[in-house]
């Protein structure tokens, strides 16, 4: 099982997906590619039977970085199954993209899922999901378990219907990437505050642009995924406050805080 997870969500669903496997007799090797250094390792595909991808939706898509790294895998004809944590806004174009890629490099998609998860940006002031994946959203994940793992293994033969592309070109898609900054507008800081300089924030950073010494972003690719800004154990790195522009996405989603608590996992089978 392959996973992204910053800020923990995409690793609690998987360690849930996981154990039920192991539960179904199959034999696991979990490999977190969150950071730089763990994407290089070396893991030949051809080791193993099927996958399972766990990723965040990052802008609607999985993380750019992400998209880049499953472009430079061969699927070989495996089957794998995909599924995505979301803090309760847009999804669907993640599960069309990820499949796409991950057909063009030769894996057979069996099904996705979605899991609905704190939103990231709840760490500046928004409030949507927190407390998600609950107890609720891990059993759904054990639940997909139950359902993919006759799929991995080829003894149901059925695939899932194709994933809809939605009303986005890839050109709009990647232009909601650069959007982020308008919410995120301060990116993580110290602000020349103190700590005990750990150094977990720099160790954490999967795009290696965190320097903990002057606590800021060094040059540009910061995903403001705030992996450096949930693990600091001083609790001194920040971003802007993004109360403001929670109101303002709430009325944009013609949503309300708490229809996006009744959100349930969807499975796509
Ligand atoms: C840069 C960025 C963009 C995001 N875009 C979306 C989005 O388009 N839709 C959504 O529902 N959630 C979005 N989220 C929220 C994450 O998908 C959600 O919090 C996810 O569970 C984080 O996973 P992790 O804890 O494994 O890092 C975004 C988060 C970040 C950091
Ligand atoms: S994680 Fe926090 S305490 Fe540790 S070095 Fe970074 S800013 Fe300092
Ligand atoms: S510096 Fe940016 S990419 Fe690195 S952990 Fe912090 S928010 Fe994420």
């Amino acid at each position: 099982m392959v996973y992204f997870s910053p800020t923990g969500n995409t690793r609690h669903v998987t360690h849930a997906v996981a154990d039920r496997c192991a539960q179904l007799g199959s034999n696991i090797t979990l490999w977190d590619i969150t950071s730089p250094a763990q994407r290089r390792e070396n893991v030949d595909p051809a080791a193993f039977d099927a996958f399972v991808f766990g990723f965040p939706v990052h802008s609607l898509r999985a993380p750019r970085l992400v998209r880049q790294w499953l472009r430079t895998w061969q699927g070989d004809k495996k089957r794998c199954a995909m599924f995505f944590t979301y803090g309760g806004f847009s999804v669907h174009p993640a599960h069309y993209s990820t499949g796409r890629i991950l057909e063009q490099q030769g894996f057979s998609v069996v099904a996705s899922a979605q899991f609905p998860s704190a939103h990231t940006y709840n760490l500046g002031g928004w409030e949507a999901l927190a407390h998600r994946p609950d107890s609720e959203d891990l059993q759904a994940a054990r639940r997909y378990a139950d359902a993919v793992y006759p799929r991995l293994l080829g003894t149901d033969t059925a695939l899932p219907s194709a994933f809809e592309q939605g009303d986005y070109t890839t050109k709009q898609l990647d232009h909601f990437e650069d959007f982020r900054y308008r919410i995120v507008t301060q990116l993580p800081t110290r602000s020349g505050g103190e700590c005990c300089l750990c150094r977990q924030c720099e160790k954490v950073c999967p795009a290696g642009v965190f320097a903990a010494e002057p606590g800021e972003v060094i040059g540009s690719g910061c995903l403001a995924c705030l992996a450096c800004v949930a693990v600091c154990p001083d609790q001194v790195l920040h971003i802007n406050d993004t109360r403001a522009t929670w109101q303002k996405k709430l009325r944009m989603g013609q949503t309300s805080a708490s229809a996006l608590n009744r959100q349930k996992a969807v499975f796509y089978l």
